[in-house]
């Protein structure tokens, strides 16, 4: 048992489990990356897909998360303010936002349809309200504008 936490614990260090990278939380509003037109569904150049999300009090940006089903899909999530939690219910994603760096995460997911993506980290009176849907869609309902943005919007 000893030499289990010793042997992993050596091994994570040289190769650390997550994702870390700072960002600067106070300056966030003029970050190229994370501008408000940057944020949401973008399907780059070589076709990989990257969504990037702001997480804040009581908020996700934006809301609503199109992704194709059955493709690798590329979270980018940082916080201006408290720590967030974000989590796909029905997938592996789940992690902190931490104010100050980039949670990044990859999953694929292989069933169409919505899913619930509450904030799961106590961050304020409105933390039971901050909430966001990601639609995986298929054929022809994924779709892109011609700068391979991809948008939608909660049903209501
Ligand atoms: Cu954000 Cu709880």
């Amino acid at each position: 048992m000893i030499a289990v936490i010793v042997v992993s614990s050596f091994a994570m260090a040289i190769h650390p489990p997550s994702h870390v990278e700072a960002i600067d939380p106070t300056t966030l509003n003029t970050n190229v990356e994370f501008a408000e037109c940057n944020l949401g569904t973008r399907v780059n150049p070589d076709g990989s897909v990257t969504v990037r999300i702001i997480a804040t009090q009581f908020e996700f940006l934006p809301r609503c998360i199109p992704v194709p089903k059955g493709q690798q899909v590329t979270f980018r999530v940082t916080s201006p303010d408290v720590i967030h939690g974000f989590f796909i219910a029905g997938s592996n994603a789940n992690t902190m936002v931490v104010p100050g760096y980039v949670a990044q995460l990859r999953t694929v997911f292989s069933t169409a349809g919505n899913y619930l993506m509450p904030c799961h980290e106590f961050c304020g009176l409105g933390h039971s309200e901050m909430w966001a849907l990601v639609k995986v869609l298929e054929g022809a309902q994924w779709k892109t504008d011609a700068s391979g943005k991809a948008s939608c919007e909660i049903p209501r």
